[in-house]
C-alpha cells in the first residue's frame, strides 16, 4: 500500500491526510467531493475518481443473507460497526483513497462467473448462483488486519475454500491456488493508473487453501457483500495481512508455480507472497506492533498470525529461508 511513485496527479506523502482525521471527516468530505465533482471538468473528474471520491452513486440494495454462526471462531473483541467496515476500504481498482464506496457502486455483479482452471480434474465456469447451490453457507466472525495497521472484526458469510478445492479435484502436481480479480476498464477508474500490475492477483499454497480458516466470502453483517468490500465473492485469510484477501474474484487457478502477487510485483522489498501477520517484523517504513480498530480510537497490540497461530503456525515450520512476514 502507499507505494509512492508520484505521477503528475498524485500528491506527496507529506500531504496525505492522517487516517484518524480521514475517518472523522469522511461524512463532511463526501459532501464536499460531490459538490466539487459536479462542477469539475472531465480531467478533474477523472482525478477525483482516482482518489475514490468522484462518484456519488447511491448504495446498491443488499438482500439479507443469513447463515448459522460457526461458534468455533471467536473473535475475542467487539464487532466493528457495519458503517465503518463498509465505508473505509482498500479497493485500488476504484481509487487509492479509503473512500471508494460510492465509486465502487459501478461494479456490475450480475451476471458473475468464476472460472476454476489449471491443474484440476474438474475445470468449470460457475455462475455464482450455481456455485452457491453446491455449498453450505455459514457465518464466521474474523479479525482482519491490514498491513497499514488498521484492523476490524467482521461477521462474514461464506463457505470454506477447502470445499471449492475438493470440488475442483486438483492434480497431484498442483502446489498453489491463485485468485484473479475483475479488471474492467469501463467501471474501474483505478485501472487507468497503469503502473499498477493489473489485474489484482493473489495466491496461497495448497496447504493454506485447505486450512480450516481460509474462507470464501459472499456476505457480511447478514447481507450480501457490498461492491466496495468485494462483491460478489472474495476471500478472507485472517492470519495474513489484508492485502491477501482478494476481492471480486473471477478466476481461481491451480498451478505448480508460485504466483508473483499484486503488491509483490509492485514493490517486492515491502510486500511478499506469504504476508503472515507478525508484530515483531516491521514493515520497512512502519512498525507492525499495534493496530487501530476501525470505529474507535483504540490502539491494541497486534498478535502473531493475528491470533490464529493454533490453526496455522504448523504450516510454516521449517520454512526458514522464506520471507514469511512481509
Ligand atoms: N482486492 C482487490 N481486488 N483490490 C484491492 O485493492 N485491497 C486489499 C484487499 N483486497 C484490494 C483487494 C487490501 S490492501 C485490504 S486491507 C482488503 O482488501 C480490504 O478489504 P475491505 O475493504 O473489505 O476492508
Amino acid at each position: 500500500m502507499l507505494i509512492r511513485r508520484l505521477r503528475g496527479w498524485e500528491i506527496p506523502e507529506s500531504q496525505v491526510t492522517p487516517e484518524a482525521v480521514m475517518l472523522g471527516r469522511r461524512a463532511a468530505l463526501s459532501g464536499t467531493v460531490a459538490a466539487i465533482t459536479a462542477a469539475a471538468s472531465p480531467a478533474q473528474a477523472q482525478w477525483l475518481n482516482l482518489l475514490g471520491g468522484g462518484s456519488d452513486a447511491p448504495a446498491k440494495p443488499r438482500p439479507a443473507l443469513t447463515a448459522p454462526n460457526n461458534p468455533k471462531f471467536v473473535a475475542g473483541r467487539a464487532i466493528t460497526p457495519e458503517k465503518n467496515a463498509i465505508t473505509y476500504n482498500n479497493f485500488y481498482e476504484f481509487g487509492t483513497s479509503k473512500s471508494v464506496s460510492s465509486a465502487a457502486q459501478a461494479l456490475n455483479t450480475d451476471p458473475w462467473t468464476i472460472e476454476i482452471t489449471g491443474m484440476v480434474d474438474k475445470p468449470k465456469k460457475w455462475a455464482i448462483e450455481d456455485l452457491l447451490k453446491q455449498v453450505q453457507l455459514e457465518e464466521r466472525i474474523y479479525r482482519h488486519r491490514c498491513v497499514e495497521t488498521w484492523a476490524m472484526t467482521v461477521p462474514w458469510t461464506g463457505f470454506p475454500l477447502s470445499k471449492l478445492v475438493e470440488m475442483a479435484q486438483p492434480k497431484t502436481g498442483a502446489k498453489y491456488v491463485t485468485f484473479t480479480t475483475l479488471a474492467d476498464k469501463k467501471t474501474m477508474p483505478g485501472l487507468g493508473m497503469r503502473f499498477y500490475p493489473w489485474p489484482y492477483l493473489e495466491g496461497v499454497t495448497m496447504d493454506e487453501a485447505r486450512n480450516d480458516l481460509a474462507f470464501m466470502v459472499v456476505g457480511m453483517y447478514g447481507k450480501t457483500l457490498p461492491p466496495q468490500n468485494g462483491a460478489p465473492l472474495r476471500i478472507a485469510l485472517p492470519w495474513k495481512y489484508g492485502f491477501k484477501s482478494a476481492k471480486s474474484i473471477v478466476k481461481i487457478e491451480f498451478t505448480d508455480k508460485r504466483p508473483v502477487v499484486f503488491w509483490e510485483a509492485l514493490q517486492d522489498s515491502e510486500y511478499g507472497f506469504w504476508a503472515n501477520v507478525n508484530p515483531e517484523f516491521p514493515h520497512p517504513r512502519w512498525s507492525q506492533a499495534t493496530e487501530t480498530l476501525l470505529g474507535s480510537d483504540e490502539r491494541v497490540a497486534t498478535k502473531l498470525f493475528n491470533g490464529y497461530g493454533e490453526y496455522v503456525a504448523g504450516m510454516y515450520k521449517g520454512l526458514t529461508q522464506e520471507r514469511l512476514f512481509m
